[in-house]
């Protein structure tokens, strides 16, 4: 039965779990044949370790046999590699956000359109067993008419972003960062959104990195994007939501992800994981934990690769979709507009919500063959 080929491009700190997730057989459906990096050494390591080819991007787009390109690198190259990428007739699965700029998104999902190809965009963690538990949830009626929803994340970035500088840059932030998984979860059970309203802050736009050991240590740097953040959504279905960030409060990262209806409340688990907890709460009754209905608990970076190479093999479109990564990448500007203009933002994309995966499969991969196909 015919294999999804790809290749890897961006062999820094995600890649590790992605190649090996596919690399063992995780997800019987991609066959990993090739590796590259600027970074010679990490590419070659990175080859070595997994036992795959090290290419230059201009390799992989000229080897006809293959079929796709998983995209780890940095925001900033998202546009140019995706781009490049689908030019040489490649389907795409890129690592959050599509891209940095508006019209660079809307730019790759009209080439993609164009070429008939899939393109699809990170984060996959809505496919895993927390978030999908919750949208069996609501979509089975359990909390009644969901009426509002809540997201907040506080995580310290000066510990991450002094080691990793690309997140004080343009195109990250703990908003296109963070931000991405904690809409799309939403996105995934909700639908669209209509209008956003905003207000961030630049909290000590200008410091120095303490961290010993790190690139630019005792150097000053600039943040170049908000670190509070604080937004209220309207949903097309009418849900009203509200979406707090705060990258310069204390280290151990705090999250809330919840959807409330008018017959009870469902608590997420961290959308950046798989598995999370997942409770629900119903009129008269206590707060419960609810059995995850969904597979893919654990670590499973990679599944919405795996979705999208099952997709294209049954000629049905993907879960992953880059309509409704392009939709959270405009709240997420929606989100700076609203902000720096003092007005509501209205959103122009929309996106079909994404269907459930089925349920009652619950293990910690190693699926055969038709398990893995019946379960995506
Ligand atoms: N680190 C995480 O925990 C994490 C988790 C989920 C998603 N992500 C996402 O994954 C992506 C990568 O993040 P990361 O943390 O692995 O970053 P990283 O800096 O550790 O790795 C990125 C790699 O891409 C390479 N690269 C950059 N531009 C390139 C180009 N033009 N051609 C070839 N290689 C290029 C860099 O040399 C580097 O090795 C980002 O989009 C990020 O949002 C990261």
């Amino acid at each position: 039965m015919q294999k999804i080929r790809a290749a890897i491009v961006g062999c820094g700190s995600i890649s590790d779990i992605y190649m090996t997730n596919i690399t063992s057989g995780k997800f019987q459906i991609l066959e990993l044949v090739g590796c590259s990096d600027l970074v010679v050494e990490r590419m070659n390591a990175s080859a070595e370790k997994f036992g795959i080819a090290p290419m230059t991007l201009e390799q992989i787009c000229a080897d006809p046999s293959i079929d796709m390109v998983i995209n780890l690198t940095t925001p900033a190259a998202h546009y140019p590699i995706i781009r490049q990428c689908l030019l040489a007739g490649k389907h795409v699965f890129s690592e959050k956000m599509i891209a940095v700029d508006l019209w660079q998104g809307e730019e790759l999902v009209r080439i993609a359109n164009e070429k008939g190809l899939h393109l699809g965009v990170a984060p996959d963690t809505f496919l895993g067993a927390s978030v999908q538990t919750a949208k069996y949830i609501v979509d089975s009626g359990l909390i009644g008419t969901p009426l509002s929803c809540r997201a907040s994340i506080s995580r310290d970035y000066a510990v991450y972003g002094e080691f990793l500088t690309h997140l004080y840059k343009k195109g990250a932030g703990i908003g296109f960062d963070m931000g991405g998984y904690y809409l799309t979860a939403l996105a995934a059970i909700l639908g669209p959104c209509k209008a956003i309203s905003a207000f961030t802050r630049i909290n000590e736009p200008t410091r120095v990195n303490t961290r010993i050991g790190a690139p630019g240590f005792g150097q000053e740097y600039a943040l170049e994007v908000p670190n509070v953040i604080a937004a209220a959504m309207q949903y097309d279905s009418g849900v009203l939501g509200t979406l707090h960030m705060n990258s310069d409060s204390l280290l151990d990262e705090t999250y809330g992800l919840e959807i409330y209806g008018t017959d009870g409340i469902v608590y997420m688990g961290n959308p950046n994981e798989f598995g999370g907890p997942v409770y629900l709460q119903r009129v008269g009754s206590e707060k419960v934990l609810f059995p995850l209905t969904h597979g893919f608990a654990e670590n499973s970076r990679g599944l919405g690769a795996a979705e999208m190479a099952w997709s294209i093999v049954a000629g049905r479109d993907h879960r992953a979709s880059k309509e409704m990564a392009f939709h959270v990448f405009e709240m997420m500007h929606g989100i700076m507009l609203s902000a720096e203009r003092g007005e509501v933002y209205r959103l122009a994309s929309t996106f079909e919500t994404p269907r459930a995966l089925p349920a009652g499969y619950i293990g910690d991969g190693g699926w055969t063959r038709k398990e893995e196909s019946a379960l995506i």
